[in-house]
């Protein structure tokens, strides 16, 4: 039977960066993935498709709606969906094939099949070839997530579908229906939507993007209907949902009591993901799951067997491949007696509609509730030069900072090339900056990173230049 120092299960952005940093730190080390391909979720069906269908729409987009006012005139330009899912597959067949290469160039063992724990140091891989046992002195769970599903909803993967089907469709919908106002309900509503889908977006909370500072939500909300017409509704709570021929039929609750029908050709489910860990054993060895069937660990990220630590989607936190990524570094250099360090209040999030949202930090919600005294800074693209030459005049960038301190707390924007201009804020915050720190470093101009400098200035003691 082949011995390893570490065993990781799945191989998602958590699982295959832990495998590389376990190797890098001289591990023999083997990679089990029940897919075909590597790379998990994010890869296959999750942050690499979406980000593909979301530039090609973007481009549609603006070629409909911004080339003719920048001085270009084309023929009305027409969807090519076939093509367009091809592009998406090539990118997501590319990057999947690196991750074999990584694999490959760090002596990684690839073992293809279902993991499961027989006892708390082997592990049975189980494909169509059989099964095959392994001994691990450790092991990483990395085993991701899966679209949460609501007791009434039967997906069927035809119309009545989740963001895996989602980035696959072989037409364009007339009118679909999302479940869920947030993350995926947004990123995949706004490629539908900028490609001619009338989206309807029903949200159980009273904002979009609920979980984010609340100004981030309210602003969405505005662009999204002013670009892409969707129809919102908020504090509006699904009751059933049922496919009738072509069409399917959605009834939902109001703030008001009311019940309302909705009714389109495609509704996506997106109320959210949940820790994925079936028939993995974990009963076998006495590994603990909490509520929400998460798997429990402590600060280092050890289960409740000490040799097998769990990280990613399939443990607490936000639920991001970065975050994923930073827990597969931290838990190799655990096991090899280093002292890593991860700031889970400094894990970015990011919503890649247009504009983009980012965020970093606390949220005006969360320091009100802690009683904790912040000043506000805040500064709107549209009197960034940077964004009117391009056009992109929506959004804003909003600076907490502790009103005793100056530290900065968290930051929060909307707008062009936020997804970027994020990593700015998130080095300040590591370093614990303050605001007057940013509003006297020098930012090049005209950039939109000008817009952070600016709200900078307004949280130390509002002398923003700009407005
Ligand atoms: P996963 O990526 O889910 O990987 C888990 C792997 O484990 C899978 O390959 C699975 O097959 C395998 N596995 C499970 N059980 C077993 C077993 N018993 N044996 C063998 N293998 C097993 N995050 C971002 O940060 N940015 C984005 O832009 C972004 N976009 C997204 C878009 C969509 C549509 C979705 C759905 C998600 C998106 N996410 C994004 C979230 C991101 O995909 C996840 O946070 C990330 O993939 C989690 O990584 P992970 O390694 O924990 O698990
Ligand atoms: P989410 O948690 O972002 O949003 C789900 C929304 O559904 C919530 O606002 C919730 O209030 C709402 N909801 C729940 N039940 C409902 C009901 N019965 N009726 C109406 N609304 C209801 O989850 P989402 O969008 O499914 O994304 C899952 C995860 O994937 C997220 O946690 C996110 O971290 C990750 N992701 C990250 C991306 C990124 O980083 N850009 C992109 C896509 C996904």
């Amino acid at each position: 039977m082949e011995k390893y120092d570490v065993a990781v299960i799945g191989s998602g952005p958590g699982g295959y960066v832990a495998a590389i940093r376990c190797s890098q730190l001289g591990m023999k080390t083997a990679l089990i993935e029940k897919y075909d391909t590597l790379g998990g979720t994010c890869l296959n069906v999750g942050c690499i498709p979406s980000k593909a269908l979301l530039d090609s729409s973007e481009h549609f987009h603006n070629a409909v709606h911004s080339f003719a006012d920048h001085g270009i005139d084309i023929n009305a330009p027409k969807v090519n969906l076939p093509q367009m899912m091809k592009r998406k597959a090539d990118v997501v067949s590319q990057t999947c094939g690196g991750i074999d290469f990584l694999m490959k160039k760090n002596k990684i063992d690839v073992l293809k099949g279902w993991g499961s724990f027989e006892d708390a140091t082997h592990i049975k891989i189980s494909n169509e070839d059989g099964d095959k046992s392994i001994e691990a002195l450790k092991t990483i769970i990395a085993t991701g997530s899966k679209p949460t599903m609501l007791p009434f909803i039967k997906i069927d993967k035809e119309r009545i579908i989740t963001s895996t089907e989602a980035l696959s469709l072989k037409e364009v919908p007339k009118k679909m229906i999302v479940i869920g106002g947030g993350v995926i309900g947004l990123e995949l509503g706004s490629v539908y939507g900028r490609l001619g889908t009338e989206v309807t977006v029903l949200e159980y909370a009273d904002s979009l993007i609920a979980s984010m500072d609340k100004s981030l939500g309210k602003e969405m909300r505005k662009v999204l209907k002013k670009n892409l017409n969707f129809n919102i509704h908020l504090n509006t709570g699904v009751t059933s949902v049922e496919r009738k021929e072509n069409e399917v039929h959605v009834k939902a609750m109001n703030k008001k009591g009311e019940e309302e029908l909705f009714v389109s050709d495609y509704c996506l489910l997106a109320v959210g993901r949940s820790a994925y860990t079936e028939k993995l054993g974990l009963d076998t060895i006495g590994i603990k799951v909490d509520e929400r069937g998460r798997i429990e660990v402590n600060e280092h990220l050890q289960t409740s067997v000490p040799h097998v630590y769990a990280i990613g989607d399939v443990v607490r936190g936000a639920m991001l491949a970065h975050k994923a990524e930073e827990e597969g570094v931290f838990v190799a250099e655990h096991m090899a007696s280093q002292k890593p360090h991860i700031n889970h209040n400094l894990i970015p999030g990011v919503v890649y509609t247009w504009p983009e949202v980012a965020a970093v930090g606390k949220t005006e919600e969360q320091l009100k509730s802690a009683g904790i005294k912040y000043k506000v800074g805040s500064f709107p693209f549209k009197a960034s030069g940077r964004a009117r030459a391009s056009n992109d005049i929506d959004g804003f960038v909003k600076i907490l900072a502790d009103v005793n301190t100056d530290e900065i707390l968290g930051v929060h924007m909307i707008g062009p090339r936020a997804a970027d201009l994020i990593a700015e804020a998130v080095v300040a915050m590591e370093y614990r900056a303050s605001a007057e720190d940013i509003a006297r470093i020098c930012h090049a101009h005209p950039t939109f990173t000008e817009s952070i400098k600016e709200a900078a200035l307004d949280a130390t003691d509002n002398r923003a230049l700009h407005i």
